[in-house]
């Protein structure tokens, strides 16, 4: 077809702002442009835990994002990098993750890439690659029901719905699983999330969150050693959410949990990447034990 006429739009500039200075409901926006599920309250959960950076133009419209989550004065996990589409393959994704990283000088730094980020994040020298499945659909618990598909593992132990008594183990097998202190982060998780625990010897030995997030549920954090366990926390919300939408990211390495979501329902939908820049973002305190089998999600590790 004959091109009629020409225009030259993309000669703005971009400044930065403290993101707790720019209007959610713009942030909202951005990520909505780029097909992420995120409702304004998780947004507001991110906003609340961490720190970050808006990329604004001229007119004040956010074109650009990146948080990070400092879990330790050592530590960050970097996350919501999102430029607007038709500002893509221009460097401002590059420019923003500079900008966090000067912000945080002397810092360890991990995150999730979605397969879009992969290169740009290997491009500034992020490493200690680890495959994350993301599963999610319709919860079928008939599916589970003996007889109709493959057993699973069966585990020792009472199952039982979290109570408030059980925080502090549950942040200790998370620290023990990651090798971080994520306090800050479950004081946000707890209020909004269901939970089950697995107790084996009057100890818990795992658990499972899971709250409303994007299109309907998210199952996560799963802590467990086994995959067993984690799917004996993690089964009674595939019954509780029937017919609804629910997701859980999983390391791909945990083949049992991701048969266990996909006959729940869950199809693997996408796979993203656990990257560190300067050593492995996580690193669990004890060989054999407790582990993250299910993400918190892929913003919070
Ligand atoms: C991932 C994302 C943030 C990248 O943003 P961006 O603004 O396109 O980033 P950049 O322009 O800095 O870099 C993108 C690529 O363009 C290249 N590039 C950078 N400057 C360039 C320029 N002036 N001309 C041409 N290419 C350029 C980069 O080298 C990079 O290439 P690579 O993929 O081979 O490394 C963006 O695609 C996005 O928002 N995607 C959807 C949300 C998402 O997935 N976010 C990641 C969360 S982990």
């Amino acid at each position: 077809m004959e091109t009629i006429a020409r225009l030259h739009i993309d000669t703005f500039e971009l400044s930065l702002r403290d993101i707790r200075q720019v209007d959610p409901t713009l942030l909202h926006a951005l990520s909505v442009s780029v097909g992420w599920p995120h409702r304004e309250g998780d947004w507001q959960m991110l906003l609340d835990l961490g720190q970050g950076l808006a990329a604004v133009d001229e007119i004040g419209r956010v074109v650009g994002t990146v948080m990070w989550l400092r879990y330790r004065p050592d530590f960050a996990m970097v996350c919501m990098l999102i430029t607007l589409p038709r500002l893509q393959e221009q460097g401002a994704g590059s420019w923003l993750m500079e900008k966090a990283h000067e912000l945080n000088p002397g810092v360890v730094f991990g995150l999730t890439a979605t397969r879009e980020a992969k290169r740009l994040y290997r491009s500034l020298g992020y490493g200690y690659e680890q495959k994350v499945l993301r599963c999610q659909g319709e919860a079928a618990p008939d599916a589970l029901n003996p007889g109709k598909v493959m057993p699973f593992a069966r585990t020792e132990g009472s199952l039982r719905p979290l109570q408030a008594e059980d925080h502090d183990s549950l942040l200790r097998l998370d620290c023990a699983a990651i090798g971080l202190d994520r306090s800050a982060v479950f004081g946000s998780l707890l209020p909004v999330s269901e939970g089950h625990v697995l107790i084996r010897n009057e100890e818990i030995v795992s658990f499972a969150l899971c709250r409303p997030f994007g299109r309907g549920h998210v199952i996560g954090p799963v802590i467990a050693a086994t995959e067993a366990d984690a799917i004996a926390v993690s089964r009674p919300y595939v019954e509780v959410h029937a017919g609804r939408f629910l997701r859980a990211d999983t390391p791909a390495c945990n083949t049992a949990f991701t048969n266990f979501l996909v006959a729940s329902g869950m199809q693997i939908h996408d796979s993203a990447t656990s990257m560190g820049l300067g050593r492995a973002p996580y690193m669990p305190s004890i060989p054999g034990g407790p582990r993250r089998i299910a993400l918190a999600s892929q913003a919070l590790g």
